[in-house]
């Protein structure tokens, strides 16, 4: 029997321009996980998850045909990453075995409400990596990490990889994007084992270290967001308004790279400032686009966090989840919090999460 956990995550920074390529982003793994139970059996194989059933379907109609949508069921992630896994284990010339795959989440809280810390990204890393071990294929960070994003990206079919990232290699991360349409192109012209040790073009993932004095603040609005229609949303607006989408991409670019060099310098104003014209940024995406990111309580989360001197802004597509508050670490909490309860806002006491090699 094997085991093997992946970590949730939360967007920092630079969300919506990370799904283009070359545009970074900062994310941050938090100790909360989903963990992937795989046990030899003898004469059938089982998926069993407490917290992912195929029991209901999202669809919507195109014309007379009936369209499914499976991006927002985990369900699906994990069979991706078993097909994917499987047949990186076949072109090793491995012989597939029959198994029960046990998934446990800690991403979904008790009552079944999604914090959104990213769970489709979460239980695809631990699958692959739970038959990495039961395989005995050997992969290394860096092949898990590609092994996954195909898996969750046929999947999704759109999003920017960094959640998967965020997943392998743990604490926080500058992401940038590997080019998709690259990708899709090599697909058709190369085995998944091919695929693993190249260099994809403009993928960047660089662990960042967070300066001592600076503190994590999360809070959760209580109301779920899904990604894939944000981001689709977005699309839609990029193709309508490309002056304002683009100067969105340059600044956001712009304000990212200081947001490293402040993480690089030690410099919490420096990541402070940053987030905070990230979240100027991501407003007027949201007023041109018309997609809700900073939903009224985000707004009151991030404000009531300005007050006491913290840097807040909505974390990752919006529209509800979570918001993030980077500050100083010595700034007493209590009251906010407090106030954050008040108003029907979670704080989520998680940490960062760190991953060691190998491990
Ligand atoms: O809402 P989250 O935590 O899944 O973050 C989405 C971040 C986006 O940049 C909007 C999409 C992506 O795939 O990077
Ligand atoms: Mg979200």
């Amino acid at each position: 029997m094997v085991t093997a956990q992946a970590p949730g995550k939360l967007y920092v920074a630079g969300e919506y321009a990370v799904v283009e390529t070359g545009y970074p982003a900062i994310i941050v793994a938090l100790n909360q996980f989903v963990t992937v139970t795989v046990e030899r059996m003898p004469t059938y194989g089982s998926i069993v998850s407490k917290q992912y059933q195929e029991n209901s379907l999202m669809w919507s109609r195109n014309g007379d045909e009936m369209v499914f949508d499976n991006r927002d069921n985990p369900f699906h992630y994990i069979l991706s990453a078993i097909r994917l896994t499987e047949q990186y284990a076949r072109e090793q010339g491995k012989p597939l075995g029959l198994y029960r795959l046990f998934v446990d989440s800690d991403l979904d809280s008790l009552d079944g409400k999604k914090y959104g810390l990213g769970s489709s990204a979460a239980v695809t890393v631990a699958t692959v990596k739970a038959l990495n071990l039961f395989y005995g294929l050997g992969m290394t960070s860096d092949q898990l990490y590609k092994l996954a994003a195909i898996a969750h990206l046929d999947i999704q079919g759109n999003g920017s990889l960094g959640d998967i990232a965020a997943s392998v290699y743990g604490g926080w991360i500058a992401y940038q994007s590997f080019d998709k349409d690259w990708l899709a192109a090599e697909r058709r012209q190369h085995s998944l084992g091919e695929l693993l040790v190249m260099d994809w073009p403009q993928l960047s993932i660089e662990l960042l270290t967070a300066p001592d004095a600076m503190r994590l603040l999360i809070g959760w609005t209580g109301s779920p967001a899904s990604t894939s229609r944000l981001v689709d949303k977005i699309a839609i607006a990029k193709a309508q308004r490309r002056a304002d989408y683009q100067r969105f991409l340059a600044e956001s670019r712009e304000t990212i790279q200081r947001m490293i060099a402040g993480f690089r310098a030690g410099s919490l104003a420096q990541i402070q400032a940053g987030v905070r014209t990230n979240r100027q940024l991501l407003q007027r995406l949201a007023e041109f686009s018309g997609v809700e990111i900073e939903t009224p309580l985000l707004r009151q989360m991030c404000d009531s966090a300005e007050q006491i001197g913290g840097a807040a802004k909505s974390s990752g597509a919006g529209g509800g989840d979570c918001g993030i508050v980077l500050i100083d670490a010595q700034i007493e909490t209590d009251a906010l919090l407090q106030a954050w309860r008040d108003k029907a806002i979670e704080p989520l006491s998680f940490q960062v999460h760190e991953i060691r090699e190998n491990s």
